[in-house]
């Protein structure tokens, strides 16, 4: 059956290789060189409009229908609802510091390679987080009523650039993408 979780799982891997790009950019930050700003900007487009506005939001409402039920991984859970909010509010710090750029700011480098290298990283700890015990964990706790019970009340959006469409402001970035085959397997995350 494939499930809630699985869908989540599906994404992680996909947020996965698109840090992987930013990573990416960042290494050619410290080389000296041109980071790709456009498909930066459109990568961090995409994780404030899927990540932030839709599977952070669907993941709370997971976590909050297992916390009304148990109080296993309390702790746990309520600090992966903080790391959501903490993580909108560095993308959009992100985007901000990415637009100024593309419209003429000048920022010091190390500064940019600090600010970009520091979201990955606080990205990658949420996934990991999520990942490595608390999906594992409520898949194990779940009853096939609770998926059921979730499937008709969470709210569902197709994937603009993973889905069955790539929605046309993400083809280039979809293209991008493509060109970049090793970026699930030196995430760390597996299929
Ligand atoms: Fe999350
Ligand atoms: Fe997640």
């Amino acid at each position: 059956m494939y499930t809630i979780i699985d869908s989540l799982h599906a994404d992680h891997i996909n947020f996965s290789r698109l840090l992987n790009l930013l990573e990416r950019q960042v290494v050619t930050l410290k080389d000296g060189g041109m980071p790709d700003l456009e498909i930066m900007l459109d990568t961090i487009d995409y994780l404030q409009n899927y990540a932030d506005l839709y599977h952070h939001p669907r993941e709370d409402l997971i976590f909050r229908y297992h916390l009304e039920r148990s109080d296993v991984a309390r702790a746990e859970v309520d600090e992966l609802r903080r790391q959501h909010r903490a993580l909108w509010e560095s993308t959009n710090r992100v985007r901000l510091a990415i637009d100024g750029i593309l419209h003429g700011d000048i920022v010091q480098r190390d500064v940019f390679i600090e600010q970009i290298s520091a979201y990955v990283t606080q990205q990658m700890d949420h996934l990991n987080a999520e990942e490595g015990y608390i999906l594992p964990l409520l898949r194990q706790l779940f009853e096939v009523q609770d998926w059921e019970q979730l499937n008709r009340s969470l709210p569902y959006r197709a994937d603009p650039l993973f889905g069955p469409t790539v929605d046309q402001q993400y083809r280039a970035l979809y293209t991008r993408i493509l060109n970049v085959p090793d970026a699930v397997a030196e995430s760390g995350l597996g299929a």
